[in-house]
This record gives C-alpha cells, sequence and structure tokens, in this order.
C-alpha cells in the first residue's frame, strides 16, 4: 500500500477537516476569482516545472529557499525546479512575452500549488498553495497600497478578524549589503552566545537571524543595528506615502523594523500578514516591492513590482480555528431509488434527463435493498425522492416524495421533467 508523500494532503470531498475538503477549496477558489475580477486584476498561470536557474537568481543563492528547500529534477543537461512561488516565473513570463507593451500597467493574480522541501508541520506543507498578485511597471506608492487594500478584502472577505499587518521598508539596493555588513559586524561578538542555527545563518544569510524566537537572542539583538537607519532619503518618503494611504482606507498596520522577508528581490515595502491561532506557521500572507527582479533575472532596464503571495491551506486553518463561516455542501434536488432491472433502467433514463434539464439529481447503479437506497438519499440531503418499483413501472407513474413534508405524490413518467423542473 502507497500513501501520499509526507507534506502533500489529498483533497477529499466531504472530508471532516475544512483544510482537505474540496467543496470548501472551491468556495474560498471561487471567491478568490470574484475578488481579483473586482479589483482588475487578470489571471496569470505559468508551468509548475521552471529553470533552476531562474529561481535561483530570482529569489537568491543564499536564501534557506533556495539553498535548502528546493525541489529539482535534472535530465540530461538542464536542471528543473518544482516552482516554490510565483514571483519570480511571473516576471520571466512578463519580460517573456513583452507584457510592457500593453498599454497601462499589469495587474496579474495568480493560485495554484508551490513546492518547498521544508520540515512538515501544521501549516506548513511540502506541497501547499498560493494565491496571490502582483501588479508590475509602476514604483508609485498607491500601487503598494493597492496590493495591501486588496490582500486585506480576502480575508475581510471571509470574515476572518484579527490578523496583524507589519510593515517594513527595506530601502534601496544599496540598504542591505550595508546593513547586512553592519548587522554580521554587532552579532561576531556575541557569537559564542548565539544559537547553532544562527552561527550558521552569520555567514551565510545574516538577515534571518532577525527571525529568531530564541528568547536569548532576541535580548541580544535589541541593542543591534537597526534596518531603518541605514534606509535612504527617497525610500523613506515613498514609505511615508504609503502609510498615508493605507491610513486613508483605515487599513490598521504595526511598523516592525525587524521584519526583513525570506526572499532576497525586495527593496522598500516589505509585509507580512500575521495571524495568532494556527500554530507556529503564523503567516498568512506576505510580500513587498521588488524592482530589482527583472535586472536579476536578465532584463535590461529595471522593471518597478510590486505584490503579495498567501497560503490557501493557512487561510482555510485561520476560517476553522476563527469560526469564520465556512460553506455547506449543495444538497440534492433530486434522488432517485429503484427495485428491479426494469425500473433500474427507467431510473437510469430519468436520472438523464432530468440532470440535462439542469436539476442536480442523484442515483446509486448497485442492486441494493430500498432501505439503504433511502439512506443515501438522506445522507445527499435531496429535497424529493423519486420512488420506482414495481407498482410504479405497471402504471408508468413515478412516485415523488418531499422529504421536508414527507408528502407522496404520483407523477407520469412522461410529466416528470416537466413537473419537476417548473
Ligand atoms: P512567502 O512569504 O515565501 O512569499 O510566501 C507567501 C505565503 O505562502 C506565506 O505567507 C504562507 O502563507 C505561504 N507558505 C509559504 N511556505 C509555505 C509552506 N511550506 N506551507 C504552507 N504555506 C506556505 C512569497 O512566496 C512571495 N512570492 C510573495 C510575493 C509576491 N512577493 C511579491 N509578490
Amino acid at each position: 500500500m502507497f500513501r501520499n508523500v509526507e507534506g502533500t494532503n489529498d483533497l477529499l470531498p466531504g472530508a471532516q477537516k475544512a483544510i482537505v475538503r474540496t467543496e470548501i477549496w472551491h468556495h474560498v477558489e471561487e471567491v478568490i476569482h470574484q475578488i481579483m475580477l473586482r479589483y482588475g486584476f487578470s489571471e496569470i498561470r505559468t508551468p509548475i516545472l521552471e529553470h533552476t536557474g531562474l529561481i535561483a537568481r530570482g529569489i537568491g543563492q543564499l536564501t534557506d529557499i533556495v539553498s535548502k528547500e528546493m525541489f529539482t529534477l535534472e535530465r540530461g543537461d538542464t536542471s528543473y525546479v518544482l516552482r516554490p512561488e510565483l514571483t519570480a516565473p511571473i516576471m520571466r513570463s512578463y519580460l517573456q512575452h513583452h507584457l510592457e507593451q500593453q498599454s497601462g500597467v499589469q495587474r496579474l493574480y495568480y493560485l495554484g500549488p508551490c513546492f518547498r522541501a521544508e520540515r512538515p508541520q501544521k501549516g506548513r506543507y511540502r506541497q501547499f498553495h498560493q494565491f496571490g498578485a502582483e501588479i508590475i511597471g509602476t514604483d508609485d506608492p498607491r500601487a503598494d497600497a493597492e496590493i495591501i487594500t486588496l490582500m486585506m478584502e480576502v480575508y475581510d472577505t471571509f470574515e476572518l478578524t484579527g490578523a496583524k499587518l507589519r510593515l517594513n521598508t527595506l530601502g534601496s539596493a544599496e540598504t542591505r549589503p550595508k546593513y547586512r555588513e553592519a548587522l554580521i559586524e554587532y552579532l561576531i561578538p556575541f557569537g559564542d552566545a548565539l544559537t547553532a542555527i544562527s552561527r550558521e545563518r552569520l555567514s551565510r544569510n545574516p538577515l534571518r537571524i532577525l527571525d529568531t524566537k530564541v528568547e536569548a537572542e532576541r535580548k541580544i539583538l535589541e541593542n543591534a543595528p537597526c534596518l531603518p537607519d541605514y534606509v535612504d532619503q527617497e525610500s523613506l518618503s515613498n514609505y511615508e506615502s504609503l502609510k498615508r494611504l493605507l491610513r486613508a482606507v483605515e487599513i490598521s498596520f504595526v511598523e516592525d523594523p525587524m521584519l526583513v522577508r525570506g526572499l532576497d528581490y525586495y527593496t522598500r515595502t516589505a509585509f507580512e500578514l500575521e495571524y495568532g491561532g494556527i500554530g507556529a506557521q503564523n503567516a498568512l500572507a506576505g510580500g513587498g516591492r521588488y524592482d530589482l527582479l527583472a535586472s536579476a533575472i536578465g532584463a535590461k532596464n529595471p522593471v518597478p513590482a510590486v505584490g503579495f503571495a498567501a497560503g490557501m491551506e493557512r487561510l482555510i486553518l485561520a476560517m476553522e480555528a476563527s469560526g469564520a463561516p465556512l460553506p455547506t455542501v449543495r444538497p440534492f434536488d433530486i434522488w432517485i431509488v429503484s427495485l428491479g432491472e426494469t425500473a433500474g433502467k427507467k431510473a437510469f433514463e430519468i436520472t438523464h434527463y432530468l440532470r440535462k434539464s439542469g436539476l442536480r439529481v442523484g442515483m446509486e447503479p448497485t442492486k441494493r435493498s430500498m432501505k439503504a437506497q433511502m439512506r443515501l438519499a438522506n445522507r445527499a440531503d435531496a429535497h424529493r425522492v423519486i420512488i420506482l418499483a414495481e407498482q410504479e413501472m405497471q402504471t408508468e407513474t413515478a412516485t415523488v416524495k418531499n422529504m421536508l413534508t414527507g408528502e407522496q405524490k404520483s407523477i407520469p413518467f412522461i410529466e416528470l421533467v416537466e413537473n419537476l423542473t417548473k
């Protein structure tokens, strides 16, 4: 017997847990499509397989995602990767298809599976699903504000309250390297007091140490150099504009100078949406501005852009944890039960024509007893049941039972479709 790969999920109809119930996924996806449409975004779908070089250069060689978490496949001389995110693939697609030649900025959204070889736990999977949006072609802070309001709209629509939006500015391309050096210089004397993971990060990816949850390390960081002190004037004034725009539409946020994000392509705006109550993996969504990504993956000129991505699984976990309303399964309009071979064939025929007329109709193609079939009809929450047995076949009339009132009536076969669809 095989089982699914660790860190992946089978989504099943009617599953107990919302996070693996297909009906919930349909509903959530549908709502997201509607919101994106209303905000003027169009869907983009890129392949799950990308060239490893694109992801490595786009996200950054030294990031955890690229250095430890990629699912790579070698075939011949080519190295492929199962995409760990969609921002770099979308920028690739934008450049490849010259979308800059279309009029106006590009507003693109997406929904689909991503892969990261992380240690699986609640809210953290090896195959997970992201939805997100990118505005490509402008460095105006209104685009940053629009991306954030769009992200918040999704959680608002699902009536998820209590999520915390953290905001920061990472400055220009020069800011990070300067800050990185200052942080290393400050942390080196504390070497022995750091955990093994942080010591390793110190040389490779020191900004990740800012995410530490170890109390002793947080204490050390209290006096560490502060990122905003290294940010250039223009980025600061953009940051002020963004904050004003968010306040104008009553989006609350907290400023967090320690927020750096785990991907290297960000400059200026960075943000994360956090939610308590879904375990240690509490980031619902994150994003920011990435004006240098296009150049990093080979574009001649920089292409300003900003976006967000969110975990579908974490959204559903949060909806469940918060008691936000979850959709129920659409009940059957009609269930057909039959006894005997001739009635069974008639049941198949009637099912077909009622479905063609637009009704949701259920029928079990087995030779179960009437009682067992009625049990199925009940479980399917069917509004009406059509009963076909010997007597019905002789009189060419179906017995139709209303499951809510218990009322029964006889309807001739030839009038069934018309009668049940009016
Ligand atoms: P990210 O923060 O790496 O950003 O991922 C975005 C969201 O994906 C996270 O907040 C989380 O909800 C979800 N996520 C990430 N890893 C996992 C996992 N292993 N299991 C379950 N959920 C996960 C990005 O990917 C950027 N591309 C965001 C962006 C878009 N920046 C600009 N545009």
